[in-house]
């Protein structure tokens, strides 16, 4: 065959038509791409409603035929498996783990029952699982107030927005067990009209204008923290905002660190209860999450919850935001490897180093806040006087607050672990002084033995040596749930059978 060249040259026409042929193929083959494209964003932005529902929906499933690859991923917060080091999913006995908790809890709630968390979608049950919230079968109430419910369910914007937040928390908390049925969602972060992040629990945005700062300024990025700080945080049961009622507070007015919250609630004598053991009026540290993370590096450069226990995925070309909120150890290809370009062993191992370190002195100072605790009963039992007490009483209410303020703030040892160890390090010191103290009053009291170290080796035995029968409410707490809880659900699900929920496309 002749070259292409020499056939052009014999027929100039052939040329041309080469030419055409060309032109049309890259104009076939750029629609072709333009279309691809379009295709995509569509299937990344547009947004064609399945069902139309009220701004307060409190269902996830019914959200979730809107968005289908959040609301699968946020099912996933049901799986257990996971476990890292310290942390994960898996549904542990800490009382088991760590029996000093017992003792360091004695005459609270905590001493009965405490569980590690796990996802979001176990709120509601885990709340009525607990023995922290008693057995009210018949006539018996229960020992929590509806508070409890706060940071539990999206039932609970739906409730304030019926009655107000006020009386939303009156009451003892199986006043409203038929109401908040529906686990941690959708209608907590987002507004179902616009999808924009929103604040859903007033305790915070309350918080924020003491703070004389106005919620509605956060920017973006700071709300993808801020939805997790309605509930992450460390907080208490004023009873002196609304008369007889237990009011959801944040002690922010100060500050975030644990000197400033501690200054707060020593100026208004505030006690969440007097230690069964060494009569000090205690504080229980909630979980001040996000008051650490706030003090820690990667708050510092901007970095948001989200970031990390919420990263975007990619699948079939479609990028969301991954609703399976969990242990960012299970998942560090997206968690930390977007802006880090360690090997995951390394990463993780960077967490684990920090926990591994932090660990050891917390376990130190647990072992120290019993043996004063148990030294103080020793005092009172010889007939120590209030006065001669007093100041042993605040060095035990403080060492303890500053341990469970850096212990109870879930993931602190990674978020912040210069801070969360500064803190446990004044914890040390000042139960030190108290024992110093108390060492000098044994004294003078006749007492020069050392007080013996309590056999508190497994949760049993240290739930005996506080003088709880944990068994017999177990026993009342199955029996609540074989014969209330069902009934609260059977009230739920006739409720909501009557919202309004239209189907657009069949
Ligand atoms: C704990 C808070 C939280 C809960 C609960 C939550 N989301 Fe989100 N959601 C977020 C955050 C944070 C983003 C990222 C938003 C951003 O940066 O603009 C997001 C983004 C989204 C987006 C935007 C698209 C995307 O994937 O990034 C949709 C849609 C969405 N969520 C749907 C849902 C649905 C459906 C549920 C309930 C099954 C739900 N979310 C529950 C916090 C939450
Ligand atoms: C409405 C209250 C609420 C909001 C809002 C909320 N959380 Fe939670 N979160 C909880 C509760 C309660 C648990 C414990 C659930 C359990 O153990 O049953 C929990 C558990 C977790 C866990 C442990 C999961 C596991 O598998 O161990 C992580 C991580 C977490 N939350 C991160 C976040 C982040 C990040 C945000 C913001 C994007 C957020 N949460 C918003 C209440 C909330
Ligand atoms: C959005 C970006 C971003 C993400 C996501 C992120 N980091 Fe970082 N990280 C940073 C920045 C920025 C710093 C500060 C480093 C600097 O400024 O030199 C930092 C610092 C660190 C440090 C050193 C600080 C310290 O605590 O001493 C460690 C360790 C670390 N990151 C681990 C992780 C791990 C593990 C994850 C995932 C769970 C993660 N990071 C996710 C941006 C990120
Ligand atoms: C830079 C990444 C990063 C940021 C930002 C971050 N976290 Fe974490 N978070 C982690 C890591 C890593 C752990 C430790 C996980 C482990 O030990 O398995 C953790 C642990 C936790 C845990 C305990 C998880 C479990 O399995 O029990 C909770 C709850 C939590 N973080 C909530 C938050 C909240 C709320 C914020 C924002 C105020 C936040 N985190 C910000 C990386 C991050």
């Amino acid at each position: 065959m002749k070259p292409i060249s020499t056939l052009i040259k014999q027929k100039p026409w052939l040329g041309w038509l080469l030419f055409l042929v060309t032109i049309l193929l890259v104009f076939a083959l750029g629609l072709l791409a333009s279309s691809i494209m379009e295709r995509r964003s569509e299937a990344a932005y547009a947004f064609t409603p399945q069902v139309q529902y009220t701004n307060l929906e409190p269902r996830n499933e019914v959200w979730g035929k809107n968005f289908p690859m959040e609301y699968q991923s946020y099912r996933k917060t049901s799986d257990t498996l996971f476990r890292s080091k310290y942390n994960g999913s898996a549904p542990i006995d800490m009382l088991k783990v760590d029996p000093r908790l017992v003792v360091l809890w004695a005459g609270y709630g905590f001493s009965k029952d405490y569980k590690q968390g796990r996802g979001h979608s176990y709120a509601v049950k885990d709340l009525r699982n607990t023995l922290r919230t008693g057995a009210p079968v018949g006539e018996k109430k229960s020992p929590m107030p509806n508070t409890c419910w706060a940071c539990k369910s999206p039932d609970v914007p739906r409730l304030m927005n019926e009655m107000g937040a006020a009386e939303f928390y009156r009451g003892t908390w199986e006043t409203k067990g038929h109401e908040v049925v529906n686990s941690i969602g959708c209608s907590d972060c987002h507004d179902a009209e616009t999808m924009e992040l929103r604040i859903s629990r007033p305790a915070l945005a309350e918080a924020y204008d003491r703070m004389g700062k106005n919620i509605e300024d956060a920017s973006h990025q700071e709300m993808r923290s801020l939805v997790c700080a309605q509930c992450h945080v460390e907080y208490y049961f004023n009873e002196k905002v609304v008369e007889g009622v237990p009011y959801l507070t944040f002690p922010w007015d100060n500050g975030f660190s644990a000197e400033e919250m501690e200054a707060y609630y020593d100026e208004m004598e505030f006690a969440d209860w007097t230690h069964k053991l060494s009569r000090a009026p205690m504080l229980k540290a909630q979980h001040p999450g996000y008051e650490l993370y706030m003090t820690g590096v990667h708050a510092a450069r901007g970095v948001s919850c989200a970031d990390c226990h919420l990263p975007f995925m990619s699948e079939g070309g479609q990028k969301y935001t991954d609703h399976h909120v969990q242990s960012p150890l299970n998942n560090v290809a997206n968690s930390c490897q977007v802006c880090h370009r360690e090997e995951t062993k390394q990463l993780i191992s960077d967490v684990y180093e920090r926990q591994d370190r932090i660990i050891e002195n917390r376990d130190k100072l647990e072992e120290l806040l019993v043996r004063c605790h148990v030294e103080a009963k020793m005092a009172w039992d010889l007939g120590a006087e209030e006065t001669q007490m007093a100041a042993i009483l605040q060095d035990i209410r403080h060492a303890q607050w500053r341990w469970d303020y850096a212990a109870a703030s879930h993931g602190g040892s990674f978020h912040s672990p210069v801070e969360t160890s500064r803190v446990i390090a004044t914890g040390i010191h000042i139960v030190q002084e108290g024992r110093i103290k108390l060492s000098r009053l044994l004294f003078a009291l006749g007492h020069t033995a050392e007080v013996p170290y309590p056999d508190i080796a497994t949760k049993a035995k240290a739930q005996d040596f506080i003088g709880m029968d944990a068994a017999a409410m177990q026993a009342a707490k199955n029996e609540f749930l074989k014969t209330v809880v069902p009934g609260w659900d059977e009230k739920a699900a006739e409720r909501e059978s009557a919202y309004p929920v239209k189907t657009l496309f069949e």
